[in-house]
């Protein structure tokens, strides 16, 4: 089958797979929600002299909500934040609505996302975006992609670099950091670990100070499910011992600590999330994963499917699972992405600090993923080597916490990674490279 052919048969997986599914129907709801959320906002920039535009954007406080003829805002996962009448002006509302415009102060917010110029981070400012926030992405492009950033304004600048952090806090005043900036490549870990520990560790303490400096303590974290080494037990728990096997998972614990002790000393809260294996990608093809080199199994067995790589190479087959393959959790990235709006409303109202797992909490294999991705997107040539170092046979999320904490629940599964990710790459990233 060629390219274009594989294509074809992606785009009607894609189509079938959302246009029929609940999820689908769900999030064409949100989508009007999402409308009606902006068009208020648009509504309220042009009314008030405290709004310059929604995208200069600055923390809407009861005060400064203008006089506006009775409107109805609702937004937010399908859930409402904030449903308000708003009737003359906001100090003559009746108090039983002053809860709810409390609410309100968070919806057109600026959001600091730290390295939005990335696979998670671009997708996360698609997401706070949709729910009424401003995210300024912040990235150095070191592997970020300008094309990326479209739901805000990017401000480029290395989280090392001290003076242009407090040039952007000063300009846009962010209500809170969601913070991905960060080397990812493992492999790289392992051969120059102070290159990591300068980027991850020391850019991470200089983004603090800034952030501190320009009084902002709400964050939330990209974290990793490598923090936990080997694990003992699955599914992981929050309370399963940390003991990382590589300097990525170290760099990513230090971090951790050091938010702790914030969160103990200097009242910063902070949502810690450990990511298991993000994928798939913008069912619209927006974005979606870009990563040079690539690493990760979806988009190499993708490209694989699609004929741009000779084989996909399945490293061991001899660990102790259920056919030899390593096992792990794919979690849609706009699952993640949602995970981190939510992190970010709890922190804006008041919410304690927390760390948790986001996973889907079922596992599937390397050899189950690629049988998948080929009944999917097309057959391709599959090669196995021997284990990797550092590869835990099994990483499986128990999400129980992220559940009950801030009310997640990945709505995708596997063939939604699947489809959502081929779509992009067969369709949208040759466009760009
Ligand atoms: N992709 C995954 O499956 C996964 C799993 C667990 C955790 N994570 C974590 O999630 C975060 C995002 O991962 P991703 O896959 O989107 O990676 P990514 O490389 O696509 O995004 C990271 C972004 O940070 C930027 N960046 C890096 N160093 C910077 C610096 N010094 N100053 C400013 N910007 C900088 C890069 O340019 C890039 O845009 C990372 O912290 C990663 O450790 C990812």
């Amino acid at each position: 089958m060629g390219i274009a052919r594989r294509a074809e048969s992606v785009s009607s997986c894609s189509a079938g797979n959302q246009s029929s599914s609940p999820n689908h129907l769900r999030s064409r709801a949100r989508a009007r929600s999402f409308a009606r959320a902006k068009s208020f906002d648009l509504n309220l920039s042009a009314r008030s002299k405290n709004f310059d535009s929604v995208a200069s954007g600055f923390s809407a406080t009861t005060q400064q909500l203008p006089a506006a003829s009775e409107r109805q805002v609702r937004c937010v996962h399908g859930r409402e934040v904030a449903t308000v009448r708003l009737k003359g002006r906001s100090r003559e509302t009746p108090t039983d609505n002053r809860s709810r415009l409390a609410q309100l102060r968070f919806v057109m917010a600026n959001i600091l996302v730290v390295g939005g110029a990335g696979y998670i981070g671009s997708h996360t400012c698609l997401d706070l975006f949709n729910k009424g926030f401003t995210p300024i992405a912040y990235d150095n492009l070191s592997n970020g992609h300008l094309e990326f950033v479209k739901w805000g304004p990017l401000e480029k600048g290395d989280i090392r670099d001290r003076d242009r952090l407090d040039e952007v806090f000063k300009k846009y005043r962010p209500s809170a950091i969601v913070h991905f900036a960060a080397a990812i490549e493992v492999g790289e870990s392992v051969r120059d670990p102070s290159a990591f520990y300068e980027n991850n560790v020391s850019g991470t303490i200089t983004l603090l100070r800034a952030a501190q400096a320009a009084s902002v303590n709400k964050i939330v974290f990209s974290s990793t499910c490598a923090t936990y080494g080997v694990p003992l037990a699955i599914p992981i728990n929050e309370t399963h011992s940390q003991l990382p096997i590589n300097p990525y998972g170290r760099s990513k614990l230090i971090v951790e600590q050091i938010l702790r002790d914030l969160d103990l000393y200097q009242g910063v809260r902070s949502f810690i999330l450990r990511y298991f294996n993000a994928a798939g990608a913008d069912p619209q093809g927006r974005i979606g994963e870009w990563h040079s080199p690539e690493t990760h199994a979806v988009p190499l067995a993708i490209e694989t499917a699609l004929g741009r790589r000779p084989h996909f190479r399945v490293l061991g087959t001899d660990y102790d699972t259920r056919d030899g393959s390593c096992i792990r959790d794919f979690v849609h990235v706009l699952d993640l992405a949602e995970a981190h709006t939510r992190s970010v409303e709890s922190l804006l109202s008041g919410s304690a600090s927390h760390a948790f797992n986001l996973g889907t909490g079922h596992g599937i294999s390397v050899k189950e993923l690629l049988k998948n991705v080929q009944q999917v997107v097309g057959d391709f040539k599959v090669e196995y080597g021997p284990r990797r170092e550092g590869d835990s046979p099994s990483l499986v999320a128990d999400n129980s916490l992220a559940r009950q904490t801030i009310g997640w629940r990945p709505q995708h599964d596997l063939k939604s990674i699947i489809c959502t990710a081929a779509n992009w790459h067969s369709n949208y990233l040759p466009r760009l490279v």
